[in-house]
C-alpha cells in the first residue's frame, strides 16, 4: 500500500501538494491492480500509469526550478534519479504487449518498484534542498 505520512511533508505547499497527489495516485493504482473482482481493467490502469507518469514530469519540472533557483548542489544527481525514474514508466509504457502475458505480477513488480521510489526519493533525497529553500524564504 501507499498512503501519504506526515513524515513525507515538508512545509511547503507547493512541493507537499504535489508529492501528495503523487502518493494518491500510486495508491488508486495499488488499489485497481489488487481490485480481483474486476476483469478488464488492463486499460484503466495504463491510462492510470500514464496520468502518473504525465503529473511527474511536471512534478518533476516545477521542483527541478525551485532547487536550482536556490544554488542546490545536489542538482545534477538529483535530476539523474528524477530521469531514471521517469525512464523505468517510459520503458513500461513502451512494452505495454510484454505486460499482457502476466498483467498482475508484472503491474505489481512495478507498483513496488513506483512506491519504494517515491517514499525514498521524498523522506532521503527531496529532503536535501529543502533547508536552502527555507533560507530563501527569508
Ligand atoms: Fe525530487
Amino acid at each position: 500500500m501507499l498512503a501519504w505520512k506526515r513524515e513525507f511533508e515538508f512545509g511547503i505547499p507547493v512541493i507537499d501538494d504535489q508529492h501528495r497527489r503523487l502518493i494518491e495516485i500510486g495508491g488508486n493504482l495499488f488499489e485497481l491492480v489488487n481490485d480481483d473482482t474486476r476483469d478488464d481493467y488492463f486499460d484503466e490502469i495504463v491510462a492510470m500509469l500514464r496520468e502518473l507518469e504525465a503529473y511527474t514530469v511536471n512534478h518533476f519540472e516545477e521542483e527541478e526550478a525551485l532547487f536550482d533557483a536556490v544554488d542546490y548542489m545536489g542538482s545534477m544527481a538529483h535530476k539523474f534519479e528524477h530521469k531514471i525514474f521517469v525512464k523505468k514508466l517510459e520503458d513500461f509504457m513502451s512494452d505495454l504487449d510484454a505486460v499482457d502475458s502476466n498483467q498482475k505480477e508484472t503491474l505489481l513488480n512495478l507498483l513496488n518498484f513506483i512506491a519504494d521510489w517515491l517514499v525514498l526519493h521524498i523522506v532521503k533525497t527531496d529532503r536535501e534542498y529543502v533547508p536552502l529553500l527555507f533560507a530563501a524564504r527569508k
